[in-house]
């Protein structure tokens, strides 16, 4: 079971300003940043990312290791959120996606974030 993410995250996120980044590692630890402008928050409170150009991402998410999400809001604070990536191109997840993803882009699949731990700055909050 997932951890929540904390209310002043989902605050943010609504204030939040272009792309986030997200990071994720491969088998041997090497990191992988991307700009991801087509995310949401899922109906049960975690952060996802619609995979439709992932190449290096989704190999490494299907290693299974860490991952971090970093955004900033408008306000010029920095939130990042580190867990694990799981990966779905079916079934309810999907689906999801597919409700605010804009069909121009080939919506492959979507990564959501089960959260680990949050920050703001360095100011731990999960
Ligand atoms: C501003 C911006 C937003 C992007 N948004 C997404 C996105 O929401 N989903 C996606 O799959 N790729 C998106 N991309 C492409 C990825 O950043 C990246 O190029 C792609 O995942 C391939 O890189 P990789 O091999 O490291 O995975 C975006 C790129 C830019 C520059």
């Amino acid at each position: 079971m997932s951890k929540k993410l904390p209310q002043e995250v989902i605050s943010a996120w609504n204030d939040r300003e272009g792309p986030l980044v997200a990071t994720t590692v491969d088998a041997a630890g090497v990191p992988n940043s991307i700009y991801a402008s087509i995310v949401n928050i899922t109906a049960d409170g975690r952060i996802a990312v619609a995979d439709n150009y992932f190449n290096k991402t989704a190999a490494n998410i299907s290693h299974g290791g860490q991952a971090a999400i970093l955004f900033i809001t408008k306000g010029r604070k920095s939130y990042q959120i580190k867990g694990r990536f799981e990966y779905r191109s079916a079934g309810p997840l999907y689906e999801e996606m597919l409700t605010w993803a804009d069909p121009k882009h080939p919506r492959k699949g979507v990564a959501v974030m089960n959260p680990e731990e949050a920050y703001c700055g360095s100011e731990r909050l999960l």
